[in-house]
């Protein structure tokens, strides 16, 4: 199998999963976050440090299922720098699924996001409901979306998964993901805020069941799930309370948390969906908890180490911006990959393809 994006958040959960499920493993990422994430697994993949953009058809020699998870994951990073986000999550989508058809890789899941709801007002939406991104980020999903169902075909079998917003413990650690953000926040500052008073609703899935929903996607009949959008969603959660859930577990780990209101935040994101279409179609439903997921990460998280905590390797806006700054591409962090190329030797990285 091939992973684009396998270094990252989920990427690299999903790849412990398909080695233990018994895959060959390759991951192609230009590894924004560094080596380290995937240090333990790396003597058992493939690694091709490589941007999606400039994708090379040999990455699919012996691949018969790519998962696609390369780009800007978030809001704020697909803001920052639109045709960057636009040129990775759709541009490069499109292409990828063209490399697949040429060289008879008939799967390909992609992380698509259940943002794309957003803006519609109330109601549990699923993968039928007509849909309006707003952002950047979503509307790139979305045409990424679009692509792959026209390339769909007798051969080529796309898979959209759009995730719920993810929750949970994974060795390429996210600290900007709301229910991380809340323990964070709980350990660094002992408060919460509930900005609007934290009603609006969010879809939350765990990491662990987001890697399994792409497995089994991958394993399933071409028939069943070709061509075929699936929200991958574990509950849909009140803001107000997935901070009553982080603030009473943390108090059985004798913090004591408090919980206040805030204004309403400039982006104000607010959608339900379900994931009914995914259980009926391979009988796969998510299944741990957000409070579950809260004690796994409190197990691994250096919840003692403030210093760690707030390092902005953590944060996508915060390490993408710095990188700009370091580098000075200011703006452009879409080509720090240029200036990273020349000094490929300081990654992780083993073989590189045709070299
Ligand atoms: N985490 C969530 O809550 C969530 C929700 C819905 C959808 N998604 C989608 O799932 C996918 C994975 O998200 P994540 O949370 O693991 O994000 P992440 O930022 O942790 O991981 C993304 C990975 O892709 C790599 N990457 C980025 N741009 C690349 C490029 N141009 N070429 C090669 N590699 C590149 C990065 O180095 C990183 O390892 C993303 O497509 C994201 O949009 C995530």
């Amino acid at each position: 199998m091939l992973v684009t994006g396998g270094a990252g958040y989920i990427g690299v959960v999903l790849c412990e999963r398909l080695l233990e499920a018994g895959h060959q493993v390759r991951v192609l990422d230009r590894l924004y976050w560094g080596g380290k994430p995937i240090e333990h697994i790396v003597d058992r993949i493939e690694l091709i440090h490589a941007d999606v953009r400039d994708f090379d058809d040999r990455a699919l020699d012996g691949i018969d299922g790519v998962v696609h998870l390369a780009g800007l994951s978030n809001d704020p990073t697909a803001e920052y720098n639109p045709s960057a986000n636009w040129e990775m999550n759709a541009v490069a989508t499109e292409a990828l699924a063209a490399a697949c058809k040429r060289r008879g890789v008939g799967r390909l899941t992609f992380g698509s996001s259940a943002s794309i709801y957003d803006g519609l007002g109330d109601g549990l939406f699923d993968e039928t409901t007509k849909v309006a991104p707003r952002g950047a980020y979503s509307r790139s999903k979305f045409e990424a979306e679009q692509h792959l169902m026209r390339a769909a075909d007798g051969r080529f079998a796309p898979v959209i998964l759009r995730q719920g917003t993810v929750y949970g413990y994974s060795p390429r650690m996210r600290l900007d993901l709301v229910v991380n953000t809340f323990i964070k926040d709980a350990l660094l500052r002992e408060r919460l805020y509930l900005h609007g008073g934290g009603w609006m609703w969010r879809p939350l899935v765990d990491v662990t069941d987001v890697a399994e929903a792409h497995l089994r996607c991958l394993e399933a009949p071409a028939s069943t799930v070709g061509g075929q959008i699936f929200n991958v969603v574990h509950e849909n959660h009140q803001i107000r309370q997935l901070a009553m859930l982080v603030a009473g577990s943390l108090s059985l780990h004798h913090r004591h948390v408090r919980l206040e209101t805030a204004p309403v935040p400039s982006i104000n994101r607010n959608y339900r969906c379900t994931n009914r279409k995914l259980q009926d179609a391979i009988g796969f439903t998510p299944r741990v908890t957000v409070l579950e997921s809260i004690e796994r990460i409190l197990s691994f998280l250096p919840i003692d180490d403030p210093i760690e905590l707030a390092h902005p390797r953590y944060y996508n806006i915060a390490w993408m911006t710095m990188i700009d700054e370091v580098i000075g591409t200011h703006g452009a962090f879409a080509d720090v990959w240029s200036a990273r190329r020349r000094d490929a030797g300081d990654v992780v990285g083993r073989a590189k393809l045709g070299s």
